[in-house]
């Protein structure tokens, strides 16, 4: 063996994945260590050694792991026919003792004919490691749902009851302080919904109601209740409603998103300012947006405010939650649609709404 060869060799057999080197027709030219061993341990030292056909390994493969096999095959002869560089595949490998995953990777080189480097690496820890995370992940949203569904009742009983004691109070002090009640469980009973929102999406079991509606009557429907929103609000809207074509969407939750940035536009922007509420459809989307002449917003804060209870620093009377944005964003996304904000301090700001019309057909 020549000094290059004895310095590779060295090489592949320190490396903990296991790794062949296989030509252009799947025969195996090298094996390392790693995959010696393995080969040893798992019984299967007959069919995988040097001279063997990798190819022809796993196109024989049967039980459990026949269909990787099969996978991993294909990928191979992708890569030595040169139609991709490299693949690599995931794949379970339990063993009836151990809980195994691996990954398994091929790279192709030219050493004058394509050779291929095959590389199987023991990704059990990050296996784990990524499952725990998904059920702590799952746990937090399912306590988040429960949560939220579980404060919906009391609440509502909270608000019934406040306004049963507003009909009846006759004094003044009484009167305020259900009048505060209500206000506040109404501000509770927003966030709640808001957070089960959320906690639905993040479970991907938020219930939308998919139904092909044509663009000329979403608008309608926006335009009605943004001039109303507008209108309690003490400011104006201008609208410039264009578009045609039909979209597939769930219209209460588009109509929810745009109301978000109308909120946001009426509720940061000069008091009896003007708001405009657009839309045009270009190509294959709807575009919507919302524009105030606001104090805008400073280009760091930017990218942060779609992020969940993100609040910028706005007087008492205007705090919000911070959840507004976040569930315009869900709600779009979930249309397939994607959202973004322009904004200049001082001169006002604008959200635009994307969403994907529905071909012709
Ligand atoms: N049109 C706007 N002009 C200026 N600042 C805005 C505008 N829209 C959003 N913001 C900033 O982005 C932050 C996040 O907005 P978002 O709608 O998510 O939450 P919020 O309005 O604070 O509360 P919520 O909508 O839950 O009542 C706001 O607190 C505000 O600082
Ligand atoms: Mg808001």
């Amino acid at each position: 063996m020549s000094g290059t060869e004895l310095f590779a060799r060295a090489t592949l057999d320190s490396l903990s994945a296991h790794i062949a080197i296989i030509d252009g027709s799947g025969e195996i030219v090298a094996l390392n260590k790693a995959w010696r061993e393995f080969a040893a341990a798992n019984n299967a030292t007959g069919n995988v050694s040097e001279g063997a056909n990798y190819l022809g390994v796993c196109d024989s493969a049967v039980g459990d792991q026949s269909g990787y096999a099969a996978a991993f095959a294909e990928g191979i002869r992708a890569v030595l026919r040169g139609r991709r560089e490299e693949f690599a595949m995931e794949y379970p490998c339990h063993s009836p003792t151990e809980y195994r995953w691996f990954i398994g990777r091929i790279t192709l080189f030219r050493n004058d004919t394509p050779q291929a480097v095959v590389s199987h690496e023991n990704i059990t820890q990050r296996k784990l490691a990524e499952e725990a995370l998904a059920r702590v992940l799952r746990t937090r949203t399912d306590f988040m749902a429960d949560v939220s569904h579980e404060l919906r009742t009391p609440l509502t009983v909270i608000r019934g009851n406040a306004e049963v004691g507003l009909q009846r109070a006759s004094d003044h002090v009484h009167r305020e302080t259900l009048e505060e009640i209500l206000q506040e469980a109404e501000r509770m009973t927003r966030m709640v919904e808001d957070l089960l929102l959320l906690a639905r999406s993040d479970s991907g079991s938020l219930p939308l109601t998919f139904e092909p509606v044509p663009v000329a009557t979403l608008l309608l429907r926006l335009a009605r209740r943004a001039d109303a929103l507008v209108r309690e609000r003490g400011a104006s809207l201008r609208t410039a409603l264009t578009g045609e074509g039909r979209l597939r969407c769930d219209v209460e939750r588009i109509e929810q998103a745009v109301l978000v940035l109308v909120d946001n536009a009426a509720k940061y922007g000069p008091s009896e300012g003007e708001i405009s509420l657009s839309s045009r459809t270009r190509q294959d989307e709807l575009l919507i947006e919302v524009a105030d002449q606001g104090p805008g917003i400073r280009e760091e804060e930017l990218p942060r405010i779609f992020e969940r209870f993100y609040r910028g620093e706005s007087p008492p009377e205007q705090r919000g939650s911070g959840l507004g944005l976040p569930i315009a964003r869900t709600i779009v996304e979930a249309h397939g649609g994607h959202i973004e904000a322009v904004s200049r301090v001082g001169k006002g700001t604008r959200v635009s709404i994307h969403l994907p019309l529905l071909g012709d057909s």
